[in-house]
């Protein structure tokens, strides 16, 4: 196969690290591409099997193969165009989240997608088809938990800007125009990838919403710094039996108030509550005995070579080529992105906002 990476910076060196990880792979070709000399010779020099580009179009420029591959690894702001260039050089997208800046350039980008016959994945699905997803999925599917009536998904940490506390050389995170937004589209791609495979919902409403951005006395004053480090909102899932969800999400990588995760689906049968990142592979499933709270515990750690960090680029070759697989793609992809959106619009507006899963069945 081969694997034309775009932006030779933090996340293309992990993706060429997934790809050193397809072992079933006969032949595999890397090519990447970035206009800044320092970070393609810092990625020639850890992979010098890849073919470096100071330009994308003249990397795309050969003829594509039917399985050819292009991971977009750069700041969103140029998510949108590299990938439509990928979609029309002939070649499958995966891109970094988020997706791209906007729900217009979300549907622009799926109407290329079509247009061309190719996949539009989206990296996330880093965490999507982990073991303790898995037996979470189970719960749900079994009816162990009952009618699911409520959802927390709280993240909160107090100063986890990327941009700032880590990654501080990277200061495009931190500014709206480059990077879309702060912590809801850092982490939010991965939540509502997270919420939307377990609960698979025909739609949902974003009922409220806020966003802020709590000030810290090392804030930099030397660049734009105009994205939220805190954000909520009250969400209801419409899902596919004609049954409701409340879904409470809050995320923040700077707050004054407490530091905690809380992640928990509540039915009328049972609760379920895990940590879908890397704090824990632990899953608690409580329900009732006689009366009284009982708790089953499992460990649902991951096995083998591969890491969450090689999912997007595994999950994607395997759809590529028509076997099942946890990718997230094309409508899939869009309406999962779409959440995050329409939770900025309502907190912008103050209305509400209602999107469809499946667009042509629901006329909308
Ligand atoms: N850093 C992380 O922990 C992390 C984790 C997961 C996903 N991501 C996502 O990966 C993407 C990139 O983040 P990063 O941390 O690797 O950033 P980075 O700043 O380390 O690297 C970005 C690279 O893209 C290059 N670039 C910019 N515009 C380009 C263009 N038009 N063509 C080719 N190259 C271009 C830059 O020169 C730079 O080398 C973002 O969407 C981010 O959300 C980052």
């Amino acid at each position: 196969m081969r694997f034309y990476i775009i932006g030779a910076g933090f996340i293309g060196r992990t993706h060429a690290e997934a790809i050193r990880k397809l072992t079933d792979e006969q032949e595999i070709v890397i090519k990447v591409a970035d206009p800044n000399p320092a970070a393609l010779n810092s990625f020639t020099e850890r992979f010098p099997e890849a073919i470096p580009y100071a330009d994308v179009r003249t990397m795309l420029a050969e003829e594509a193969r039917e399985d050819d591959i292009v991971i977009v690894g750069t700041p969103p702001v140029t998510h949108f165009e590299l990938s439509l260039l990928a979609l029309e050089s002939g070649r499958h997208a995966l891109c970094e989240k988020p997706l791209v800046m906007s729900a217009e350039e979300s549907e622009k980008l799926l109407e290329a997608a079509r247009r061309n016959d190719r996949l539009i994945g989206c990296c996330s699905s880093r965490f999507v088809g982990l073991p303790k997803q898995h037996a979470v999925k189970r719960y749900i599917e079994s009816g162990a938990l009952g009618d699911i009536y409520k959802v927390n998904f709280v993240y909160r940490g107090q100063r986890s800007r990327p941009g700032v506390e880590y990654q501080p050389e990277s200061k495009w995170f931190l500014d709206r125009a480059k990077s879309g937004g702060g912590i809801l589209m850092d982490w939010g791609p991965y939540d509502f990838s997270v919420l939307n495979d377990l609960l698979k919902p025909a739609q949902v409403e974003v009922m409220a919403a806020w966003t802020s951005k709590p000030v810290t006395e090392i804030d930099p004053a030397d660049t734009v710094y105009d994205v939220e480090g805190h954000v909520g909102a009250m969400l209801k899932y419409g899902l596919e039996n004609g049954k409701s969800v409340w879904v409470h999400y809050e995320r923040a990588s700077c707050t004054h108030g407490e530091a905690y995760h809380h992640v928990e689906i509540e039915g009328t049968l049972g609760a379920v509550k895990w940590s879908p990142y890397f704090e824990s592979d632990q899953v608690l499933f409580k329900s009732d005995r006689e009366g009284e709270v009982v708790t089953a515990e499992s460990t649902c750690a991951p096995d083998g070579p591969i890491d969450v960090m090689d999912h997007p680029v595994h999950y994607f070759c395997r759809k590529v080529k028509g076997l099942e697989s946890e990718a997230v793609v094309n409508g899939q992809a869009v309406f999962n992105f779409q959440c995050l959106q329409a939770i900025y619009a309502c907190a912008e507006t103050g209305t509400s906002q209602t999107l469809y899963r499946d667009r042509e069945k629901s006329n909308r």
